[in-house]
């Protein structure tokens, strides 16, 4: 077994965002700008955000943090967006999600301007990615892709099975694995929550993406010996051995499910830190993009 190393891996993407920005430095273009908006005092959501700051200062991007309150309206929100949106040195715009209940999550994403929708999830990018446009891919899909990438694993003809159906990740990277490009040509299965036969499916699967959010759900009797297995799951589970008091773990029983596959991503550092590098190249080609 062989382990996927998504935070090597996202490290040598951001070493290459760096040369690059600084090239576009030298050139006198611009620096890519990401706004990041962050509601209310969810401690995951903080976190999130905070390595997407981070991960901006490390490859010399410009980035702007937005703390708004828990109690922030809709419509406030709403004109803040607007802003970002008419601000010209703003290149990428990303809110962090859940967002509180009293906001409409659809409202929100569909204000961003696609040009700035780093995050990929307004329905126009969607829309696009479905069709084979260009378009922006949502971080944690496009970071699976480049993490198979970058180990070169055989993607074309093989079966690929997603478990999980969310707008972020499950449906989008179904239909990524499913496109006729590199990493990609799979005959895809969608899993979900009223798939009856799922075991015997995943049976069945040359690569599993586990993404229910579920602790530890795929067990190692569920998994074709030699299958490539990418753990999507990030839930806290206490540990007291740990200074945080807790410990992240995935949808994957990482301990019998690695001594069966051939290929598996750890958690932490394996899916997460590919996200933020996937990210932060979004970011880059929207900056790319007003080149001219
Ligand atoms: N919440 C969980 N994943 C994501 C993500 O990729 N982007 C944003 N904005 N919020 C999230």
């Amino acid at each position: 077994m062989k382990l996927l190393d998504g935070k090597l891996v996202s490290q040598a993407l951001k070493d290459k965002l760096k040369v690059q920005t600084a090239v576009r430095a030298a050139q006198g273009k611009k620096t890519p700008h990401l706004a990041a908006i962050l509601i209310g005092n969810n401690g995951a959501s903080e976190t999130y955000v905070g390595s997407k700051v981070k991960s901006c200062e490390e490859v010399g991007f410009k980035s702007t943090l937005i703390r708004l309150e828990e109690t922030i309206s809709e419509d406030d929100l709403l004109f803040k967006l607007n802003e970002l949106n008419e601000d010209d040195d703003v290149d990428g715009i990303l809110v962090q999600l859940p967002l509180p209940k009293h906001i409409g999550e659809q409202k929100i994403i569909e204000t961003i301007l696609p040009s700035k929708d780093v995050d990929g999830f307004h329905s126009e990018s969607v829309g696009r990615m479905v069709q084979g446009l260009p378009a922006f891919y949502s971080a944690t899909p496009y970071g699976i892709l480049l993490l198979l990438e970058h180990y070169q694993i055989e993607t074309k003809g093989k079966h690929a099975v997603v478990i999980g159906r969310s707008n972020i990740v499950g449906r989008p990277i179904s239909i990524m694995l499913s496109k006729n490009e590199y990493p990609g040509n799979c005959t895809v299965t969608v899993c979900h929550s009223h798939t009856p036969n799922l075991k015997e499916i995943c049976l069945q699967a040359d690569i599993i993406i586990a993404a229910l959010g579920r602790l530890e759900f795929l067990r190692a009797d569920m998994v074709k010996e030699g299958a490539v297995i990418v753990d999507v799951g990030i839930t806290r589970v206490a540990d007291s051995s740990k200074k945080s008091g807790f410990a992240i773990k995935g949808d994957v029983a990482f301990d019998e499910v690695s001594t069966k596959c051939s290929y598996i991503t750890p958690v932490p550092g394996g899916v997460g830190p590919m996200t933020i590098a996937a990210l932060m190249m979004n970011t880059f080609k929207a900056c790319a993009a007003k080149d001219n």
